[in-house]
């Protein structure tokens, strides 16, 4: 019989290219278990278009969602009567997917009177460290994946504060982009990791976007545009000219990204009057080994403690979902009908600030 303060989650993740199922165990200590965590990566369906395409990403998480959550249940050896909650992802992502895991995660809790939660993705990657390290707010979160580059200080679960974000592409998009420019293999950002191991990182000397800017936001477009330059000035591309490329790139991408969090931190610090505890990095680019190392010094720098979940966790997952619904059912935040919850393409983790010039979105509400 569990504690009435426990509570096991079947997480449901399919806001981009990945389909995820996972169950997660939160005690009522406040740690807790990977019982199961399932990913299906669509990457081969959409490589032959060189890019995610969402009607395909919707068909194929349709295609797959019985079975995974057959084989989550399955791997953690529970059955569905002995889960206490529901978690699905509405947002943000693209729309057809959050349709199909929600429309999947609400029939289900429907079929067996199970409540059911309606996630915040963005929330889901803030909040992993709490699961994966024991992390507790407030701390300094850098997203870093294919959809968002953002700093957000975490007040507390449900509480965040967005500090700097892009003004044009994510990082993510970026590395993605150079990658296809410079015809590696999809996905992008280990592609080009890869190749910048056997290149110079000063052979090309590439912008460095709103470095020492006041304002802690990034920009990628520009340096994109010099990578396609690049690529045409080099051509036809040696596996030389292609490596220095990528390590001209991420060298680049570092100093941005290690300019941007110092900003970020310094505003974090005015946030909490004094003591920032520690700098905690996610989203897909935060598997970076180069960008890894770079801001673990910058930590070192600030007096700051980086803290990084494991690659599989910095990535999309359904663990992350479940987790971020036992955090919020524990501190009583969780919304009393998620049933009228609606799928949302955009939904910002902090709805209060207002978007930045270059977003697109000014005076539109998100
Ligand atoms: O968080 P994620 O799995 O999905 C999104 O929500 O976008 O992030 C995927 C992104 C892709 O753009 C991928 O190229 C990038 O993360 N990525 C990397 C690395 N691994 C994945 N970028 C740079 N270096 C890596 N090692
Ligand atoms: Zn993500």
């Amino acid at each position: 019989m569990t504690d009435r303060a426990d509570i096991t989650v079947l997480g449901i993740e399919t806001s981009c290219d990945e389909t995820a199922v996972a169950v997660v165990r939160r005690l009522s200590d406040g740690t807790g278990e990977i019982m199961s965590n399932v990913v299906r990566s669509q990457w081969q369906e959409h490589a032959p278009y060189g890019g995610v395409v969402p009607e395909i990403a919707a068909r194929a998480h349709l295609e797959c969602l019985d079975d995974l959550t057959a084989a989550a249940l399955r791997e953690a050896r529970i059955d569905l009567d002995r889960i206490d909650l529901i978690a699905g992802t509405a947002g943000p992502g693209l729309i057809g997917g959050l349709l199909v895991g929600l429309t999947f995660a609400k029939s289900l809790a429907l079929a067996t009177n199970i409540p059911v939660a309606a996630i915040n993705h963005l929330e889901g990657h803030a909040l992993t460290v709490g699961l994966t390290d024991r992390v507790q707010p407030p701390y300094l979160l850098l997203l870093v994946s294919g959809g968002h580059t953002q700093t957000v200080l975490v007040r507390d679960v449900g509480d965040y504060l967005r500090i700097g974000t892009t003004i044009d592409d994510a990082l993510g998009e970026a590395f993605d982009k150079t990658a296809k420019l410079l015809g590696l293999e999809a996905p992008g950002g280990p592609a080009v990791e890869r190749w910048a191991a056997d290149g110079a990182p000063h052979a090309i000397p590439f912008p460095r976007p709103m470095l020492g800017r006041d304002e802690p936001h990034f920009s990628f477009a520009g340096l994109k545009t010099a990578v396609r330059r690049a690529a045409e000035a080099a051509a036809p591309l040696t596996d030389r000219a292609i490596a220095d490329i990528c390590a001209s790139f991420q060298a680049a991408v570092a100093d941005c990204v290690v300019d941007r969090v110092a900003a970020a931190i310094g505003l974090a610090r005015e946030q909490l009057g004094g003591a920032l505890p520690a700098l905690v990095i996610a989203g897909g680019v935060a598997a970076n080994q180069t960008l890894r190392s770079r801001l673990s010094d910058l930590a070192d720098r600030h007096n700051v403690k980086l803290v990084a979940p494991p690659p599989a966790l910095c990535t999309d997952n359904a663990a992350m979902i479940a987790w971020a619904a036992a955090e919020r059912s524990a501190v009583g935040k969780l919304e009393a009908d998620s049933f009228a919850t609606a799928a949302r393409a955009r939904w910002p983790l902090d709805e209060v600030s207002a978007p930045v010039y270059g977003s697109g979105r000014l005076g539109v509400k998100a």
